[in-house]
């Protein structure tokens, strides 16, 4: 959980080298897998050493390990953060955060059109006496009216899933700190490829590191960055909770971060290309994209983010029907419920994500009928776009 400094600033170059101590075990280039459960002590006087914080070592698997802590220097390099610490998944460090953040009698603040789990883990925390309150993003005013003298801090997605909104991180920040509120940004969607949270002054940094960070779809982790006391405080609860990442999931997240920039500067150009493609289509509605003039948060997303994303949110002009059709006439992208990988995903919300919503509760959260989420690989722009003519022309 050290902080690294490499001073690196071309996007590529730190994803190669960033957070990346060159000397490795047995001289490796590549960090190895320590597959170990526990570390071993030459005698109880070195543990005790360890224990006093005289000596740097490792004691146990769920309390850290050699290939995590790679893989976390490599984060933290890459969001400019003090310290990073690496989950199970996307969901336990959302979990872990907000569990070890916020106690009974304290209420938060989350941002509507969020991962829907995220939603569903604040249902939860009521369980244990934390309140609540869904905010539209964007939305000072309702959102300066859901802060209570018992809000802890402000949570929220930017871009959001799957309208893809832009919050105003400067403004959002400083309505923060004149309330002594945190806030908690889940940037998966941006990748610190496009955005880098902690520069505006965020608490901290939250990814689903299943999506863009592996980037190939075949691991699932998650990953919380910011200030290192706060990180820290973090770790001890997952000391405790044992969310944690394994040695081989670390390995392949540090191979996918070597090529974050590489995918997601492609990602960002192909999703523009396509973007545009469909907002121009007759047979298509509405097209979320924050690149698009047209996005209601076009502005702050041109003032704030490097790169727009590899995410599209679309609505087809037709039925509940015909949009499954154009989704089951399409030949590149597989149908399937995540985002950020090699190959291109498309889903259909209302069928997928939120199936047990009535059609009302599913419009009153913007989840038509017509709603497409598609997001894209690293396939050729060109085919992508030939593959949805194709679909629209059919339908
Ligand atoms: C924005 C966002 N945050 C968090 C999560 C949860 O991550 P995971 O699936 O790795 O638990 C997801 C998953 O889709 C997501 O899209």
């Amino acid at each position: 959980m050290n902080r690294t400094d490499d001073g690196f600033t071309g996007e590529s170059t730190r994803s190669v080298h960033g957070g990346v101590e060159r000397d490795k075990f047995a001289q490796s280039l590549i960090d190895p897998i320590a597959q170990t459960a526990t570390y071993t002590f030459a005698d109880l006087d070195e543990f005790s050493a360890f224990k006093a914080g005289e000596k740097s070592l490792y004691e146990y698997g769920r309390y850290g390990n050699p290939t995590q802590r790679a893989a976390e220097r490599k984060i933290a390099a890459l969001e400019n953060a003090e310290a990073a610490l690496l989950f199970s998944s996307g969901m336990s460090a959302i979990t872990s955060v907000l569990y070890a953040m916020l106690r009974s009698g304290q209420h938060l603040v989350l941002m509507e059109d969020c991962y829907r789990m995220t939603a569903k883990f604040c249902e939860v925390l009521a369980k244990f006496g934390i309140e609540s309150t869904l905010v539209k993003p964007g939305d000072m005013d309702g959102l300066a009216a859901a802060v209570r003298p018992q809000t802890r801090l402000i949570f929220t997605e930017s871009p959001t899933n799957p309208h893809l909104h832009v919050l105003d991180l400067e403004q959002l920040v400083a309505f923060a700190k004149q309330r002594r509120l945190k806030v908690i940004i889940d940037s998966t969607l941006a990748t610190p490829v496009n955005q880098r949270p902690l520069d505006f002054g965020v608490d901290l940094v939250i990814h689903s590191a299943t999506k863009y960070l592996g980037g190939h779809n075949d691991l699932m982790a998650g990953a919380v960055c910011g200030k290192a006391p706060l990180v820290e405080a973090i770790g001890e609860y997952q000391r405790i909770t044992g969310s944690i990442v394994d040695p081989n999931t670390s390995f392949l997240l540090i191979r996918g971060l070597k090529t974050l920039a590489l995918r997601v500067l492609r990602q960002n150009d192909t999703a523009s290309t396509v973007a545009r493609f469909l907002a121009a289509h007759p047979k298509i509605g509405q097209v979320f994209y924050p690149g698009l003039e047209s996005h209601v948060d076009h502005r702050v997303a041109k003032e704030q983010m490097r790169g727009f994303g590899g995410l599209i949110s679309f609505e087809v002009n037709g039925t509940f029907e015909q949009t499954r059709d154009f989704v089951h006439r399409l030949a590149v992208p597989y149908i399937a419920p995540s985002l950020g990988g090699v190959e291109t995903l498309v889903s259909h919300p209302a069928t997928v994500s939120y199936y047990d919503l009535s059609q009302k509760e599913r419009l009153a959260i913007g989840i038509t009928d017509q709603l497409v989420r598609y997001a894209v690989g690293i396939e050729d722009a060109a085919e992508l776009v030939g593959d949805l003519e194709r679909a629209l022309e059919e339908v």
